[in-house]
Order: C-alpha cells, then sequence, then structure tokens
C-alpha cells in the first residue's frame, strides 16, 4: 500500500510514521510528503529519509480547485492508497475528499468533537478541561467531523501549563497515528454512519 503524508509544520507526527515504517509497525510505503509551506521542518524530515516531496504553494495557482487537481495527479502518478494529513493545515475541496473517500486520515490534538480548528490544544486547556487527547478521523467535507477511528485520552495536571500539555498531547499523537493507519492498512476499519468499527 502507498501512503502520501501531507504536512505544513514541524512534522513530528511525519517522524514517527517513518519511524514506524522502518521498524514494521507500518506495513506500506511513504511514497510522497506533500507540504503548502516551503520552508517547513517536515520537509527535511522527508528529504532526509528520503522520500519524494512535492510542494505546493497557493499563489501558484489560479484557484482552489487547480491547486487540488495538481496534487490529485500526483498522487495519481504515485498509486496512492492512502492520504494521511499530519498537521497539513489547510482545507481540502469536496471535490477532493470524494476523490479518495474513506481513504484520507486526519489527526486533531484534542477530543474531537470538542475544540474544532486549528487551536485544539490552547482551546481545551483554556477552557479548563480535566482530559483531553489527540483523535484519529477519517476526513469528510465538515472540518474535524469524520468517523472517529482512535482517541487516546490524557488527564490534565494540576501543574501543567499549556505547553508540558501539548508535550504530553504529541507523545500520544506519535503512538496513535501509527496504530490507526496500520489498521486501515490491515483493512480493519470498518465505517457504519458515524461509527468506526475496529475489526
Ligand atoms: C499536531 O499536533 C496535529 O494534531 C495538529 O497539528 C500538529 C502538527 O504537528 N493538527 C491540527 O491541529 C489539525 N486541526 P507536527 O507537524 O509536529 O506533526
Amino acid at each position: 500500500m502507498n501512503i502520501a503524508v501531507f504536512c505544513s509544520g514541524s512534522g513530528t507526527n511525519l517522524q514517527a510514521i517513518i519511524d514506524a515504517e522502518k521498524r514494521g509497525h507500518i506495513k506500506a510505503v511513504i511514497k510522497i510528503v506533500v507540504s503548502d509551506v516551503p520552508d517547513c521542518y517536515a520537509l527535511i524530515r522527508a528529504k532526509k529519509a528520503g522520500i519524494k516531496i512535492l510542494l505546493v504553494e497557493k499563489g501558484n495557482f489560479k484557484s482552489k480547485d487547480e491547486f487540488d487537481r495538481y496534487i490529485l495527479d500526483n498522487l495519481k502518478n504515485e498509486k496512492i492508497d492512502l492520504i494521511v494529513l499530519a498537521g497539513y493545515m489547510r482545507l481540502l475541496t469536496g471535490a477532493f475528499i470524494n476523490e479518495y473517500k474513506n481513504k484520507i486520515l486526519n489527526i486533531h490534538p484534542a477530543l474531537l468533537p470538542s475544540f474544532k480548528g486549528t487551536h485544539g490544544i490552547r482551546d481545551a486547556f483554556s477552557y479548563g478541561v480535566k482530559v483531553t487527547g489527540p483523535t484519529v478521523h477519517f476526513v469528510t467535507e465538515d472540518m474535524d467531523a469524520g468517523p472517529i477511528v482512535l482517541q487516546a485520552p490524557i488527564m490534565v495536571r494540576e501543574d501543567d501549563t499549556e505547553s508540558t500539555l501539548g508535550e504530553a498531547i504529541h507523545a500520544e499523537e506519535h503512538k496513535v497515528y501509527p496504530r490507526a493507519i496500520q489498521l486501515f492498512i490491515e483493512g480493519r476499519l470498518k465505517i457504519e454512519g458515524r461509527k468506526v468499527k475496529i475489526i
């Protein structure tokens, strides 16, 4: 199975996925890393791992559709079976999602459906929750609202700061995302309406 990982940031989840692939915990090939941010650290990680890179800068395209079409054409060339969003901070169009229906995973740093959006850690921390943690879900047209694959609850400690909580969440992400990806690869995720059964 061929995987594409989409990133916009530091790429620690990408690194966890690369490491899991190397250890044989993910039985697939990361064929390409797609990024919309030219100087993000995720691209350096991809280069170090010898993975092909596709840089897509929005300014170089006339429309969002053209932007997405360009990515899709590249994914087709690489025969990509699964798209893994790992800190990719751009919304995909409905047409794009339809082309890879039920074949796009995302990780969000809060227990969905709470604290959707781009600041899941900060929003949960300032709200004062006692439990939070990452969610892996299938991507649908509604942001952060697709069927949930796995969640990893973390207790918020009395002495936590946003930063220490963030570290704990990232550490969990690096375990739960490779696990979810391998479940997908093994064909063990069965979507039934809003629910994902692990078979
Ligand atoms: C991760 O914490 C991920 O959950 C979050 O971006 C971070 C990327 O970190 N994603 C979102 O907030 C999506 N709404 P990384 O670049 O180090 O993997």
